[in-house]
Formats: C-alpha cells, sequence, structure tokens
C-alpha cells in the first residue's frame, strides 16, 4: 500500500508551559528514536519534556509520506516540542503556522544536525555557516510562533568557524524562548569531547533559559554538567537511548537520593513497557525493526547479548520478540 501523507491533530493539553530547570530533564530529539512509544517510555521514568525526531519543514508543507508519523501524539505525552529542519524561512514559518493550526504548540530549530544529508540542503549545522540566514530563519519562525520557538545549536562549523556567542545573543534579541547547546562543532560530529565550558560561558550571557547537551551518559554526568555550567537545565540523548531510566535517577540524585541500583526486576519492567508501547502505539513494521536494535542496549553488560542481538534480527513478529527477550531474560537470571 503506498504511504499517504497525513497530519495528525496535537491531543489536548499541547499548549502546556514548558519546565526549564535542573529539576526538569528532557528529553533530546533523536532522528529514528524520539518516537512516541519513546517518548511515552522516557516521560514514565521523569522526562519532563520531550521533542520529537527532527522534521522536515519542506516535507511537512509538500506534505510528504512519512512526515505525519513522526508527529503522532497522545495526551499524556505532554509537553512536546516538535523539531523543524529547514533552510528557507518562509518554509519554516509555513511550516510552524501548519502545526499551530493542527494544535501544536511549541517548536525548536535544528541548528546542529551534522548529517551530510541535512547540511547538503542548507540545514541543520550548516545554517551555523550562514548566520545572516539562520537569523533569518529564525525572524520567520518567532513570527508564526511568538515566545514559543527555541534553537539548538553547535558551536559552529569547525574551530576556525565558531559562531558563539555571537549568533546565540542574536536569536536571544530576535525573541528565541531557549537555547540548547550541544558543544562541539559540527566538523566534530560526536567525536572528542563536549566543551561545557563553553556552555557555561553561554549561560553567563543569556537572560533567557539555555539547555544543557552533550557527553550526558549518566545521571551523574547531567548534576555535574549542571553545577559546572549554570545551565538552566539540560536534555539526555545518549543517555536515554541506553538508559530511559536516566530521568528517574537525575532526579533522584538532585533530591540528594542515591540512584536506584540497576537491578534485574526493574531491567525487566523497563524493557517490557518498551515493547508494549511499541506495540501500542509504534508505526508499522519500523516499530518491530526499531525493538530489535534498542533492546540489546538495554542489556548490553550482560554475558548473552551477541546470542541475543542475532536471534533479535531473525524475529518478524511482535510474538517471537517478545518470546526471544523472555528466554533471554530468563536465561541471564533476570526474572
Ligand atoms: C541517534 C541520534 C539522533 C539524533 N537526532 C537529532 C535530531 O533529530 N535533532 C537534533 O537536534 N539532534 C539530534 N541528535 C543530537 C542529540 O540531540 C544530542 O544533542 C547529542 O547526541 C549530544 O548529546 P549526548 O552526547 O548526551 O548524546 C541526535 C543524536 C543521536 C545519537
Amino acid at each position: 500500500m503506498r504511504k499517504r501523507f497525513f497530519l495528525p491533530a496535537a491531543p489536548a493539553g499541547a499548549a502546556s508551559p514548558l519546565p526549564f530547570a535542573a529539576d526538569a530533564p528532557w528529553l533530546a530529539p533523536l532522528a529514528g528514536y524520539s518516537d512516541l512509544p519513546f517518548r511515552l517510555l522516557c516521560r514514565h521514568y521523569g522526562a519532563a519534556v520531550c521533542v520529537t525526531e527532527m522534521v522536515s519543514a519542506k516535507g511537512l508543507i509538500y506534505k510528504s509520506p512519512g512526515t505525519g508519523e513522526l508527529l503522532m501524539s497522545l495526551p499524556e505525552d505532554q509537553p512536546l516540542v516538535v523539531q523543524l529542519f529547514g533552510a528557507e524561512p518562509e518554509v519554516l514559518a509555513e511550516a510552524v503556522l501548519t502545526l499551530r493550526r493542527a494544535g501544536y504548540a511549541w517548536f525548536d530549530c535544528n541548528m546542529g544536525c551534522s548529517v551530510p544529508k541535512v547540511m547538503r540542503q542548507g540545514s541543520g549545522a550548516a545554517l551555523l555557516g550562514d548566520p545572516e540566514r539562520a537569523l533569518a530563519c529564525a525572524q520567520a519562525m518567532i513570527g508564526a510562533a511568538p515566545g514559543r520557538v527555541g534553537f539548538k545549536l553547535r558551536l559552529g562549523l569547525d574551530r576556525d568557524r565558531l559562531v558563539l556567542p555571537d549568533l546565540a545573543l542574536r536569536l536571544e534579541d530576535a525573541g528565541a524562548a531557549w537555547l540548547t547547546l550541544h558543544p562541539r562543532t559540527a566538523r566534530q560530529g560526536f567525536g572528542g569531547s563536549a566543551d561545557w565550558e563553553a556552555i557555561a560561558r553561554l549561560a553567563q550571557r543569556l537572560s533567557i533559559p539555555l539547555l544543557a547537551s552533550g557527553d550526558l551518559f549518566s545521571a551523574e554526568d547531567g548534576v555535574r554538567c549542571l553545577a559546572e555550567t549554570g545551565a538552566t537545565g539540560l536534555m539526555y540523548a545518549r543517555g536515554a537511548l541506553h538508559d530511559p531510566a536516566v530521568f528517574a535517577a537525575h532526579r533522584a540524585l538532585l533530591r540528594g537520593e542515591e540512584p536506584a541500583q540497576p537491578e534485574a526486576a526493574s531491567l525487566r519492567a523497563m524493557i517490557s513497557l518498551h515493547v508494549r508501547l511499541a506495540r501500542e502505539h509504534g508505526w508499522g513494521d519500523g516499530a518491530l525493526w526499531k525493538m530489535r536494535s534498542l533492546v540489546p542496549r538495554y542489556v548490553r553488560f550482560l554475558p548473552g547479548v551477541r546470542v541475543l542481538r542475532q536471534r533479535l534480527c531473525r524475529c518478524t513478529d511482535w510474538q517471537d520478540l517478545e518470546t526471544a527477550l523472555d528466554e533471554f531474560l530468563d536465561g541471564e537470571g533476570l526474572s
């Protein structure tokens, strides 16, 4: 059957305010992963706000099949920020207006994706190489949703072409509601380490909230990053992919409690919950394929994980996947 474009209406409550605080950890945008089931899973563990996978502004206004699936949501999936990528101010503004008409309330503009497919279109981190265009895109989006748009930045294209703090300050002046900084250059991709000092320097200059991103692999990293940088809040990305319970651990650490040690029963409950959410709310065959790649991450430290991965690759339906998982988890003593 040919895929068709559809735009799901935002659920009720979409306009609830966004919390910006140390004890309100966000789920970062994760292309291919921060879908509705994963967002619900992270919210179960305490994610205060979730950001969708990046959505092409052009795909949205030209009704590209597959775009609407990225926007599937539910009332319990609030507050939700829709992340857009694009390079043309009028297209980004039209995308925001289209989403607002469908009831979505909060938007983020991707100015940090360094994947060649995105940068070749002039969007994502490519905008950092053309600050005037970046600013025009920002003004267009803000004009379409005043007070409701944030921007996710890297440091610049490379070390010789850093755009901070200038671009960040200009975005603030233009009316950005918040900024997120992943302090690496586009050229770095995910190499080297995130330069948290750059977050600290920017935090001192901004009056709007600043969210930290980068090398937040555990709740300990997150809490240390907040203390070292003075960022208003943060978003977990790879840390959440490896352990969606990172949000609960983050909140516990800030309350001065010892985060719960990972133990068999809670790991099994987490995996079962993700499988159930993916079965209920996942989209098509992709939901099963995604789960086949995600589960081995959750149990990566267990001895039989290689065999599990091979076994999951052969699973073609949910029942098969659940059987494989049960056998593995029972065998590893996770019952
Ligand atoms: C699989 C994957 C997909 C990502 N997709 C997006 C995306 O769609 N939009 C975006 O702004 N950043 C995206 N990022 C970047 C993350 O949001 C985050 O800024 C980055 O991973 C740094 O945080 P971390 O080191 O704590 O993982 C992605 C990262 C990963 C690993």
